[in-house]
């Protein structure tokens, strides 16, 4: 198949997601496990969007609306755009991926952080984009870094924040200074995917720059916050001309009916968004302190997780947390070796991995 398949796509490397919690139940015996390992809502679904799944299962014979019409209307109200701003996914990935299909040609660059979420180097390379890598600053985004990368090769440019898997952010001041200064001929991708979990004064306001017709593409995504990670429905703001594109160029039928439904009700559920918000807020506080008492190295966190460093390689650290019912995840995939990322659980699940780090740590 070498011969057949396109170069671009023999040589890379296998996304490796989260260990699913009954394959570890399986490998090590074990009656009760917790994933704490994908940055899942811990508190579940929306009970709004359940019952809006159990409604919808019905219509499960029915195409779904392949422009995502209602959703697509409630997202403009909540966010103050027009629905030519926005474009609806198949989870915020079909985003990145169409962003990649749409605009680059063979040997363009894509201007790209180390040590961050390893989906924006898997759609540049699939489209036989050149990644061009910069490095991380203390742990965050280095924007000026990244200016001085962009060449006249540079079609894209991608920015997490807060960043997977340090769970920094860059501020308002330094994002309005990137902005000013990025070519006109770039377009800059902010991936927003734990935006909800900041709450900073310092954060940033992309959308005014999508107002302004600027180029620029937000992403979000249901599956954090809203609890709806198994339906896949991640969503675009950017300005007409971009979105129309994507739309040209996405597949017909990309989002589930069920899923439409059921983010139309999550968006609505401001009950549980809210307890979402407040687990996290109380988990981090009770993680921030067991791990300075036990003098371990951590980034405080904008986010729903929080980065671990050790002092040696975590592979171990991850199976012997695996065998005590307890899957994180470790760092080497995005080039931290000896880091761990772990999610913000329940409070129960924060004092059960926080009893099993204390038992594996040396
Ligand atoms: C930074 C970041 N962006 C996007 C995603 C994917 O979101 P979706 O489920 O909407 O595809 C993730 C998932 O973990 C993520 O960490």
């Amino acid at each position: 198949m070498k011969d057949l398949a396109r170069e671009s796509i023999s040589g890379l490397p296998e996304y490796i997601p989260g260990k699913q919690v009954e394959e570890v139940v399986k490998q090590y015996n074990l009656k009760e496990v917790i994933k704490l390992a994908s940055n899942e809502n811990p508190l579940g679904a929306s009970p709004l969007a359940i019952a809006s799944i159990n409604e919808n299962a019905k219509f499960s014979y029915v195409y779904p609306d392949q422009r995502h019409t209602i959703l697509k209307e409630a997202l403009s109200a909540k966010l103050a755009v027009g629905k030519e701003n926005l474009i609806i996914g198949n989870g915020s990935d079909e985003i990145m991926l169409l962003m990649a299909q749409v605009f680059l040609s063979a040997g363009d660059e894509v201007v790209l952080s180390r040590n961050t979420f390893s989906m924006y180097e898997f759609v540049t390379k699939i489209m036989d984009g050149t990644p061009v890598f910069v490095d991380l600053k203390d742990y965050t985004y280095d924007l000026d870094g990244i200016l001085n990368a962009v060449t006249d090769r540079t079609k894209l440019i991608f920015l997490c924040n807060p960043n997977n898997p340090t769970g920094t952010i860059f501020s308002k001041e330094r994002f309005d200074a990137f902005m000013s200064k990025v070519p006109d001929n770039v377009i800059v991708v902010l991936d927003e995917a734990y935006g909800d979990y900041s709450g900073s004064d310092i954060y940033p306001d992309g959308l005014k720059y999508v107002r302004a017709g600027k180029n620029l593409v937000i992403l979000k995504t249901f599956s954090k916050v809203y609890g709806l990670a198994a339906l896949r429905i991640g969503y675009g703001i950017a300005k007409p001309e971009i979105i129309n594109y994507l739309h040209m160029a996405k597949m017909p039928f990309n989002v589930n009916r069920i899923g439409q439904f059921a983010a139309l009700a999550a968006l609505s559920d401001d009950k549980f968004f809210k307890e979402s918000i407040e687990n996290n807020e109380r988990g981090k506080e009770y993680l921030y302190s067991e791990l300075g008492k036990m003098g371990l190295k951590f980034l405080k966190t904008q986010a729903n997780f929080i980065y671990i460093e050790f002092n040696e390689n975590s592979d171990r650290i991850f199976i012997d947390l695996m065998k005590e019912g307890v899957i994180i995840r470790p760092l080497k995939s995005f080039g931290l070796p000896n880091s761990i990322r772990v999610t913000v659980g329940t409070m129960p699940q924060n004092e059960r991995f926080i009893a099993a780090l204390k038992k594996v740590v040396k």
